[in-house]
């Protein structure tokens, strides 16, 4: 394992005022976001949107790396050029996600695991052969009655550390995201309690395995209340019960922490992320994000499926790279909304 080119990559997808665009839904997840727009999902129009993403003038400057499915790494855009080369031309690195979804934890009712370990060192060599500098991969945790057991926290913290260990071994950085969900009525502390449990073990879990917390990088969700619960946190209660979270639970060598959305507005996914760096000085770990819904968003919607719109669609997904850019240096204001 050549760590130092690990930890380089790593640092790579962290560096100041950029982030990662998370482009790796599987069919079924882009099919419903898609079906929500009246966008039939095609393999065409699936290429036609990422195409649309990926060749937005200048992402270079807010993107570090965007993760991608299966589907698009093999995939030619319309003028015939592999989809990694308009990533790679835009001075972008492309990553891939590499689990093969979460299904439901048997006995455990309400809780799922991630599958995909089976085969996982022959895939990875192939995505390493496709230009592949790293990957992902998502465990879900979810709050309720009774849960997270400690089965699933188990389960799910030992299956990342797995991951991992073989993503280092291929020589590719490890995106390890423990998703502690928003769904639920779940008020923060709640979500504190179960993103501190859940990233302990995790780096329980990975210490065991032998993974090199230098050449990796954590997704986690932002410690908030449940979607459906009656008091909704405010945006310093978010960013600093997040941070006092991860204080607790992430080694100061992990070099990069890289916040999933999670089903936030678009707005206070920035907002939150701003403030954490704007509120915190000193801290061991680069605050970023790897957002999929809050950069999708309006992109997605402003395109709709028709290619006449896509220079609206591709205004929308630079100005939010742009916000998000000025948030990881705590430099984002409302008013840069307006602005555009
Ligand atoms: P969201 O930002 O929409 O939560 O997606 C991030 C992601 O990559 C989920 O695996």
């Amino acid at each position: 394992m050549d760590l130092r080119k690990l930890e380089a990559t790593a640092e790579e997808l962290v560096a100041p005022g950029k982030g990662i665009l998370a482009a790796d839904e599987s069919h079924g997840t882009i099919g419903k976001r898609f079906e929500g727009l009246g966008i039939d999902s095609t393999e065409t129009t699936r290429r036609d949107y990422r195409q649309m993403l990926f060749s937005t003038n200048g992402i270079g400057e807010h993107l570090s790396g965007v993760i991608l499915f299966d589907e698009t790494i093999r995939q030619e855009s319309s003028g015939g050029e592999l989809m990694t080369n308009l990533l790679k031309d835009a001075g972008v690195i492309p990553g891939i996600k590499v689990d093969k979804s979460a299904i439901d934890l048997p006995l455990s009712p309400g809780e799922k695991t991630t599958q995909g370990l089976d085969g996982l060192r022959e895939r990875l060599e192939e995505y390493v052969e496709m230009g592949a500098h790293f990957t992902k991969w998502r465990a879900v945790i979810t709050i309720g009655d009774g849960i997270p057991t400690r089965a699933c926290v188990e389960a799910n913290a030992h299956a990342l550390a797995r991951y991992a260990a073989h993503s280092q071994e291929a020589g590719l950085v490890p995106i390890v995201e423990p998703e502690v969900l928003i769904d639920g009525d779940h008020s923060i502390q709640q979500c504190y309690d179960a993103s501190l449990w859940t990233l302990n073990r995790t780096f329980a879990h990975l210490y065991e395995q032998n993974v090199e917390l230098s050449g990796m990088l954590l997704k986690p969700n932002m410690v908030i209340s449940g979607k459906e619960a009656a008091e909704q946190s405010g945006v310093e209660e978010v960013a600093n019960m997040t941070v006092e979270c991860l204080l607790r639970s992430v080694p100061a060598a992990v070099p990069g922490i890289v916040f999933l959305s999670g089903g936030q507005s678009d707005l206070r996914a920035t907002a939150h992320l701003n403030a954490m760096n704007s509120m915190y000085d000193g801290l061991p770990w680069e605050l970023s994000f790897s957002y999929a819904r809050a950069l999708q968003e309006r992109p997605m919607e402003a395109w709709g499926g028709d290619n006449s719109n896509v220079d609206a669609a591709q205004k929308a997904f630079a100005h939010r790279l742009k916000m998000n850019g000025a948030a990881r240096s705590g430099s984002y204001d409302k008013g840069m909304e307006d602005a555009a």
